[in-house]
């Protein structure tokens, strides 16, 4: 059998793992959701997730993988069999899903880093900015060529391999996504009038709390962990016994959940100080905050540097989700890398096609009341990741319970004070609390 390769270093699958769950989720969603949601009462009852169950999941998560040394499905057929694997199947499918309306997304943002260099961008009114970003969406032609090249981008780290394409890939995108985001922060801070963007970001509302809130929190955290569709399996299974695993596990949360809270801080002061409105939805940072560029010194360059970190973010996040379904065909179907990348990708580019006609073109045609491209949106990341992240849990509490035990303790030979506590939440907290959740969000319960 030949070995298994493995990362090169802890930095590098550290990177690679933050470099998955740093994203559109946080960079695009999570402003845009804690502005809708209510400012600060969303953010604490994100947090309150993420250092729950988010962090639980993300570390059984990286565990299977490292025990099974295997791609998300080989991994449960390996470590028990039975029906199990079909956690797996269903991690393969979500990540087709994902990508393809993900990659429509990512596109905009190389569009947009085109516009803001051209000076198309370079203007004050957000209604005519509105208009300038709803023409684009909806035009059956261009949004594709930009989710063509997107995915051409992901094939090529993803088809270099492991150690030379998504970990080296990672090393050079992630800092320049940090040194990105610092410099805007900075930026948006400093405006006046960026304290009440601030305030509203870091002061709870609760009078908008409902049941719809925490499960909008949940799936966000999935979501922007890259929990539930075995991207964590697949990069722990790349993972040496000589790793702290729980340490990395800890170091990926930390650093995805700091740069959400850093983009509510890039976007929301500049929102404010320009007085407009937070809850604008997911047009926030395709339309607002342009204008909110366009009243800056400098503003295109500002721009410009916003739709790159943008895009990087995506990128590394794109190549983890093609990653599943690769490793898999690789691992368990003997499909050389070139060609699993290759086929995989383009038939993402194609199921990406309907998701960007929904917003134009296709419009009129829904399903259960939704475009194609909010369908999918809602059949990934309400539904099968949060199922997902719960078949995890159950998974490590009650299958592998021994095994993981051991698996945490592989780098010193010490089972940790806390491995306790995370049994509990493994084995009842984080099942109940997500199938509780999503039966309230279901408006089942
Ligand atoms: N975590 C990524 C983001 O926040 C998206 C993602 C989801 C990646 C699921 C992998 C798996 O944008």
């Amino acid at each position: 059998m030949i070995k298994r390769e493995h990362w090169g270093s802890r930095l590098g699958f550290i990177l690679a793992a933050a470099g998955s769950a740093v994203g559109l989720g946080n960079i695009w969603k999570f402003p845009y959701m804690a502005g809708e949601n209510g400012g600060g009462a969303f953010l604490l009852i994100y947090l309150a997730l993420v250092f729950t169950i988010g962090l639980s999941v993300m570390l059984a998560e990286m565990v299977i993988g490292r025990m099974a040394e295997k791609n998300a499905i080989g991994a449960f057929a390996k470590l028990k069999g039975g029906v199990w694997p079909l956690v797996g199947f269903c991690g393969v499918a979500a990540a087709f899903i994902i990508l393809s309306f993900y990659s429509v997304v990512a596109g905009w943002t190389i569009s947009y880093m085109v516009k803001s260099i051209t000076g198309a961008l370079a203007i004050e009114d957000p209604a005519a900015l509105g208009s300038i970003f709803g023409g684009f969406i909806s035009d059956p032609v261009s949004p594709l060529i930009y989710h063509a090249l997107f995915m051409a981008l992901t094939i090529f780290v993803v088809l270099a391999g492991v150690g030379s394409g998504i970990e080296r890939a990672s090393k050079i995108l992630m800092p320049a996504l940090f040194a990105l985001l610092l410099i805007l922060i900075v930026r948006s801070v400093t405006l006046p009038g960026a304290g009440e963007g601030i305030a509203f970001l870091l002061s709870p509302d609760f009078s908008k709390v409902t049941w719809t809130t925490v499960s909008e929190a949940l799936s966000q955290a999935f979501f922007s962990l890259s929990l539930g569709m075995g991207a964590m399996i697949t990069y722990g299974s790349y993972l040496s016994k000589k790793e702290n695993i729980a340490s990395s596990a800890g170091w990926v949360t930390l650093l995805d959940t700091s740069v959400a809270v850093m983009a509510g801080l890039l976007i929301l002061p500049a929102v404010f100080a320009f007085g407009f409105d937070p809850s604008a939805g997911p047009g926030l940072t395709f339309i607002t905050l342009p204008a909110v560029f366009a009243h800056m010194p400098m503003g295109s360059v500002f721009a410009f540097m916003f739709f790159l970190l943008l895009g990087i973010a995506a990128l590394t996040s794109a190549v983890s989700i093609l990653e599943v379904v690769v490793a898999y065909f690789v691992d368990d179907r003997g499909i050389s890398r070139k060609s699993a990348s290759i086929v995989v990708g383009v038939i993402i580019f194609l199921l990406g096609i309907p998701s960007s006609l929904s917003l134009g073109i296709m419009g009129e045609f829904t399903i259960f009341g939704l475009g194609f491209f909010d369908l999918m949106d809602y059949i990934s990341s309400k539904l099968l990741l949060p199922i997902g992240g719960l078949f995890i849990s159950l998974f490590v509490g009650w299958v592998v319970w021994g095994k993981a035990k051991e698996d945490i303790a592989a780098h010193n030979g010490v089972v940790p004070g806390w491995i306790n506590a995370w049994g509990i939440i493994v084995k009842f907290i984080a099942p109940l609390a997500i199938a509780f959740i999503l039966l309230k969000g279901l408006g089942v319960l």
